[in-house]
């Protein structure tokens, strides 16, 4: 049996100098660097997460940016593509026209000469869609009341929607004007409406609204940076199918189809985005798969000393 006396003992023997106080000081301090330490670890989390954060802030704009600058690429080839081919459209027209007239409807070729001319008009159609993407196309822009178009589509729309489709229209009153061709814009609420239409698979709500949309700052609307001001927007909201990112990232994109083959070309929402951004508008799509789809268009509020007269000139 050992009779050392115990460690504690021994050390305060060897070391008569430390005292209570020193103890309670140096347990003091080494629970202030604990704290350092928790301190310190929280403020590395908070930065890494800062930094996370920033990362994918950034991440996401370039994302944007390069979804952009992509569109932008394929607009300029679609466009330089569709423009050389609408010259030989042309020609392909006017020839066909003289051998029709020359054969005589008795001729064997006629039929040939006719499918030639069909093929023609058909092509013409799918370069003035590229075209339209490309921001190239003539458009012939007016004081718009986006009230008055919406009016003047309902009834087209309501026979595609068909009859379990549920049309509900909410037109804000007295909104402010857009300088806009309206043909071009027809021809947008048009295909977003067919596409809300596939997208119910026959049956669902759709929601058509117009409203004044007023930016404080510029805003992320999809790839694209919007300005401030004053704007006007078209919305159409269906409870379809909704997209998935996958779709949401390439739907702009001519030929980007998720339809069965022959039944659908993907030029629709290419010649939308294209004719919005040559009027100098934007698009917004907000969707997720099972939760349908809205689709805002903004196009900027002509001022309102231009209107045409109280009813505006549409
Ligand atoms: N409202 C919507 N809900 C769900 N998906 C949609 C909606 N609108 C568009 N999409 C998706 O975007 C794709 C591209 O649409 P887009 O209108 O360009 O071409 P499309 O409708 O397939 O063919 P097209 O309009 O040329 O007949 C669609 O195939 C579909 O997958
Ligand atoms: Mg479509």
């Amino acid at each position: 049996m050992s009779h050392e006396p115990p460690t504690r003992g021994r050390d305060a023997q060897a070391h008569p100098d430390i005292t209570p106080g020193l103890i309670a000081e140096r347990i003091l301090l080494s629970a202030l660097r604990e704290q350092d330490r928790a301190i310190a670890i929280d403020t590395a989390r908070a930065s890494a997460e800062l930094l996370a954060a920033e990362a994918g802030t950034r991440l996401e704009h370039m994302q944007r940016r390069h979804q952009s600058q992509r569109l932008d690429a394929i607009g300029t080839l679609a466009g330089g593509v569709a423009h050389d081919f609408n010259n030989l459209l042309t020609v392909i027209g006017i020839h066909s026209a003289f051998l029709l007239d020359a054969l005589g409807e008795e001729h064997p070729y006629h039929g040939d000469a006719e499918a030639i001319q069909a093929a023609g008009v058909s092509a013409a159609v799918l370069t003035s869609q590229l075209l339209a993407f490309s921001r190239r196309q003539i458009l012939r822009p007016v004081d718009l009341d986006l009230n008055h178009a919406i009016a003047g589509a309902r009834v087209l729309i309501e026979n595609l929607l068909g009859a379990r489709i549920a049309l509900t229209v909410e037109l804000a009153p007295d909104i402010a004007h857009v300088t806009a061709d309206p043909t071009q814009v027809a021809a947008v609420i048009n295909n977003l409406a067919v596409n809300a239409r596939d997208a119910m698979r026959g049956a669902g709500t759709l929601l058509i609204q117009s409203r004044d949309t007023y930016l404080a700052e510029p805003a992320c609307v999809g790839s694209d940076m919007m300005p401030a001001g004053a704007w006007v927007t078209l919305m159409l909201r269906d409870d379809g199918r909704g997209m998935t990112e996958r779709v949401k990232e390439r739907l702009f994109e001519p030929f980007f189809t998720t339809k069965e083959f022959g039944s659908g070309t993907g030029l629709g929402l290419a010649t939308t985005y294209g004719i919005v951004r040559q009027s100098g508008g934007y698009i917004n799509v907000e969707s997720a798969p099972g939760q349908g789809s809205t689709f805002e268009v903004h196009l900027p509020a002509a001022p309102r000393a231009t209107r045409a007269g109280p009813s505006g000139g549409s």
